[in-house]
């Protein structure tokens, strides 16, 4: 079973998948916590590419990159972990790159969906959570900490990412589900926990 978090920065979506990978560990499962890009040395040294401020990009090559982390991820950790009937819950995956590279960078859907199914062989996620926040909130929560290269991208950008994952819900609402992540830990907590059925 693969279930990824998905939503913009601030949205506790990390704090979230710890909660459920606990409770999913304390019944017994065997769960592998993951996020993107990163999650094998390859894709880990990637993520320094992309977040570094340092880093020139176009956007291509930054879509490309994303692709190439998520790739190696796929084949090496996530699909041989759920071939074993292990979780897999990953922090990020391909609705990322529709709202970041699509519908941020405006980067035609269709070259973004096929670039997805390439990098993942046509893996979907079973269950995945849209922590949702307005962008008022998610400044508000990242204060004044450093901003990396892609957070560095300006107002516009977010509200085009968070009406890209908007509209990914809207388009899949068997898998994607949306949670109210503007409350605290717990009634995120609550709401997540129950759309999990095991
Ligand atoms: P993440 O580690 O989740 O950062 P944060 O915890 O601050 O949300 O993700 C790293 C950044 O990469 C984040 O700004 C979103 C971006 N990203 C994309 O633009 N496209 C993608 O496909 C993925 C996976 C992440």
């Amino acid at each position: 079973m693969l279930i990824t978090f998905e939503g913009i920065d601030g949205c506790g979506k990390t704090t979230q998948l710890k909660l459920v990978a606990e409770m999913l560990e304390s019944r017994g499962f065997k769960v592998h916590s993951l996020r993107e890009p990163g999650g094998t040395d390859v894709s880990e040294a990637i993520r320094e590419i992309l977040l570094s401020s340092k880093s020139k990009l176009n956007d291509i090559t930054e879509l490309l990159l994303f692709e190439s982390a998520r790739s190696n991820l796929v084949e090496s950790i996530i699909k041989p972990a759920l071939a074993k009937g292990d979780y897999v819950l990953c922090d990020r995956f391909f609705d990322s790159t529709t709202a970041y590279q699509g519908y941020g960078r405006q980067i035609d859907l269709n070259v973004i969906q096929n670039c997805n199914e390439i990098a993942t062989g046509g893996l979907k996620p079973n269950l995945t959570f849209y922590l949702r926040l307005s962008l008022q909130e998610s400044k508000k929560r990242a204060g004044s900490r450093e901003k990396d290269r892609i957070e560095k991208a300006g107002d516009n950008f977010f509200l085009r990412v968070i009406k890209g994952f908007d509209e990914i819900a809207a388009n899949e609402p068997e898998r994607v589900k949306i949670i109210d992540a503007s409350g605290g830990i717990d009634e995120t907590k609550i709401e997540i926990f129950k759309h999990i059925s095991i």
